[in-house]
């Protein structure tokens, strides 16, 4: 695999990862050919319309979606990207769309969780948190220990402004090289990062199993499976 770029450790770098990165560890992407995510509609269960409505369907699905996280663990995509926080530490920032919380296990410590995350919840009246593990799922639509409000996942749905957005901002600002794996890019505003980078002067670089919507501002593209392709990658960049 051919590649034109060598990274220095004073080099500002950053990745943005989205499901695909997962894939590999058993997690389903979103957007697979039926169009559904674990056979919903992503609108049914992931906006605060669809919680206010059904607040109990939408509980027990991201329960589903927790629970399933004890049985997955990272991959060779996400250890590659550990590797990548160990060669130029705080020069490297990651972006991730996923909520999984798989990288943070891989040991990447500077991880910027702009959807948020499966492992927490939070009240919707006096915006509590808590760690889901502390959670009772027994209750239908778990409550509050302070107010008695409704917990909801600490997800940023459909509708709602992601995190880390001013953080965000700067860091595009001043990348050197932009690194996106593994995401469809139509979800915004992690869909308008490429081009931000792009505009300040950063390298675009992506990898992906399918064509991406914008390659027109990727200075590289590699098309495959992030699990094996990136491992590769990085060994290349910073050898
Ligand atoms: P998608 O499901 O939209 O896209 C997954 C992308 O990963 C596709 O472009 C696939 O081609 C690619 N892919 C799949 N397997 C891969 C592999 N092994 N290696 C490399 N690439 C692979 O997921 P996202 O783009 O992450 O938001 O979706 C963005 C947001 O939409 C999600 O964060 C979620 C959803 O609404 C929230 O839930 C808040």
């Amino acid at each position: 695999m051919k590649t034109n770029y060598k990274f220095h450790k004073e080099d500002k770098i950053t990745a943005l990862t989205g499901a695909g990165i997962s894939a590999e560890s058993g997690i389903k992407t979103f957007r697979d050919r039926d169009g559904l995510w674990e056979n919903h509609r992503i609108e049914e269960v992931a906006s605060p319309v669809a919680f206010s409505k059904n607040p109990e369907m939408v509980w027990e699905f991201y329960k589903q979606r927790y629970l399933q996280l004890a049985k997955v663990s990272p991959n060779s995509a996400h250890f590659a990207l550990k590797k990548m926080e160990d060669f130029c530490s705080s020069n490297f920032n990651l972006i991730t769309q996923n909520v999984d919380g798989l990288h943070q296990i891989a040991g990447n410590i500077n991880v910027l969780e702009m959807h948020g995350s499966l492992r927490q919840c939070f009240c919707s009246k006096c915006l509590h948190s808590f760690e889901m593990k502390e959670i009772d799922f027994e209750q239908k639509i778990p409550k509050c220990d302070h107010c008695s409000g409704n917990l909801r996942p600490n997800i940023v749905w459909f509708g709602e402004m992601p995190y880390e957005m001013e953080k965000i901002d700067k860091i595009l600002e001043n990348t050197k090289y932009f690194i996106v794996i593994g995401t469809s890019g139509i979800v915004y505003p992690a869909a308008r990062f490429l081009s931000i980078a792009k505009y300040f002067g950063a390298k675009a670089i992506e990898i992906n199993l399918e064509y991406p919507i914008n390659s027109v501002v990727l200075d590289e593209f590699h098309l495959g499976k992030a699990g094996i392709l990136l491992p590769e990658l990085i060994e290349k960049w910073i050898t």
